[in-house]
């Protein structure tokens, strides 16, 4: 199961930049804190924005990976490329999946080797990106081979409303009436733009459950349907997920791995002058798992108000690094510049695979590295990396996957989820809102020219009046 060694965050190795041991004393006022808010999240569970809770387990899983199986199903061999239409929560996960449980090279393989269509998760509308896949897909099997997945929960988000737009115009010049059988639409069941329009237009729909936000929603068919399509084992995602969930029920704190991760980091981010939070795996397929983290992290837990409607701005900066590679780009910053950081390295006992380093290139100063595997010197390298960070009084801490396969990636998502349930707890704000992103939303609908948001024309040309403070 995944670990998480948290000894280099305490005052012991980190002097006064970490936390003293006595506030993790099972009979301290931390230990009583995280019992309370365990309590609290044991009642909450289930209800409101905390049902992403219920997706590991049944009987919301059987309904969900019954209905993603089926509709994965009847795709099956149709398709030599799929295409995510989604931004945010309704994209990093899926990401994060394929990246972390597919090889780089999935994309490039040919059947039977990739199990699944090529998958591209076209999360921004930067249209040279939008353009190069869409003539990737219809260079390689063409658009009746490419299947669509839009995912919105609202169907109002501009970014993926664009992109369905522009792939339905396409797809109906291309094959006519039946272009709808190469779409796939992740959206609320009930209600919403989006669940409109595939109403209307009779295509394939799997749901985004209530009170599953996006940047909790990758355990539901959001994230569940582009991994089953690409081959991977969803069951053993979410198993993984349940497992962690279990051992995060424990009022316990030194039991808890979730609590425990959520109070390091608020305890370090609000007292300690620690708000800079770096995720830095030493495994690149665990790199874009790292941007997902960020969302969760930085959207849950960035508010200006806490849940009394006092003014905290509340928060901290999430990070995301590479071991080794940012050994040679950032440490120098985390070991020299300001103490404001927590590192969370995360390392892999056994490797998909290894690559044996050959002997016999005869030069002194690298026969240290001869009869070695690359394997054995990413984890040297990381072992290394913490032992220098705690030289240099940075506190750090290790999450340690036995591999990285669907089981340890379920037990890491909900980790973090769970993390940032306490975490939300812990600094008093509402881990499920993004107040503050409204206002860009709106503005961009103003000056896209939608109906009942003119006025943001005004407002904006207003705000940003061109000045000569330009060089
Ligand atoms: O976490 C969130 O709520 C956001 O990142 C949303 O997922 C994102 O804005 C996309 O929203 P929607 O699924 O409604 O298109």
């Amino acid at each position: 199961m995944l670990t998480i060694d948290y000894a280099n965050c305490l005052s012991d190795r980190v002097g006064s930049h970490g936390i003293d041991p006595a506030v993790l004393d099972p009979a301290g006022p931390g230990a009583s804190a995280i019992a309370a808010h365990t309590r609290s999240l044991a009642s909450t569970r289930g209800t409101g924005w905390e049902r992403w809770r219920d997706l590991p387990f049944d009987p919301v899983r059987s309904d969900h990976v019954g209905q993603v199986r089926r509709v994965a199903q009847a795709c099956a061999g149709k398709f030599e490329n799929m295409v995510v239409l989604g931004i945010g929560g309704s994209a990093l996960g899926n990401i994060a999946l394929q990246s972390a449980l597919n090889p780089p090279t999935y994309n490039l393989m040919d059947p039977p080797a990739r199990p699944g269509p090529r998958v591209f998760v076209v999360d921004n509308v930067d249209p040279a990106t939008f353009g190069a896949v869409l003539d990737l897909c219809e260079q390689r099997g063409g658009l009746k081979r490419t299947l669509f997945n839009v995912i919105s929960k609202s169907g109002e988000t501009a970014e993926t409303a664009a992109q369905f737009m522009i792939v339905r115009e396409m797809l109906s010049k291309a094959l006519g009436a039946t272009y709808g059988e190469n779409i796939v639409a992740v959206t609320d069941p009930a209600k919403g733009t989006m669940r409109a329009i595939c109403d209307k237009e009779k295509f394939a729909t799997l749901p985004v459950p209530d009170g599953v936000g996006g940047r909790f929603s990758v355990l539901s068919p959001v994230g569940l349907f582009s991994a089953a399509m690409a081959g991977i084992d969803i069951g053993a995602l979410l198993d993984g997920a349940a497992a962690m969930d279990q051992r995060c029920r424990t009022e316990t704190l030194a039991a808890n791995p979730a609590a425990m991760l959520a109070f390091l980091l608020v305890e370090l981010g609000t007292n300690l002058g620690k708000p800079n939070h770096v995720l830095m795996p030493y495994a690149n397929s665990l790199y874009l798992m790292a941007d997902w983290y960020r969302q969760l992290w930085a959207e849950s837990l960035g508010k200006r108000a806490d849940v009394r409607g006092d003014t905290v701005f509340a928060g901290f900066t999430p990070i995301k690094a590479l071991g080794a590679t940012d050994q040679h780009s950032q440490i120098q910053l985390y070991r020299e510049g300001p103490n404001d950081k927590v590192i969370g390295l995360m390392e892999v006992q056994e490797f998909s695979r290894d690559v044996p380093i050959p002997r016999g290139l005869g030069v002194k100063n690298l026969a240290y590295l001869e009869g070695s595997t690359l394997g054995k010197l990413l984890n040297a390298e990381k072992r290394a990396t913490e032992f220098a960070l705690v030289e240099s009084l940075r506190p750090n801490f290790t999450i340690t996957f036995p591999r990285v396969d669907a089981y340890h990636v379920g037990e890491f998502i909900s980790l973090w989820q769970i993390a940032t349930a306490y975490a939300g707890l812990l600094l008093g704000v509402d881990a499920y809102d993004q107040p503050a992103v409204e206002l860009g939303k709106q503005a961009t609908f103003g000056l896209m020219g939608r109906d009942g948001f003119e006025s943001f024309q005004k407002e904006v040309a207003e705000t940003l009046v061109p000045t000569d403070r330009r060089v």
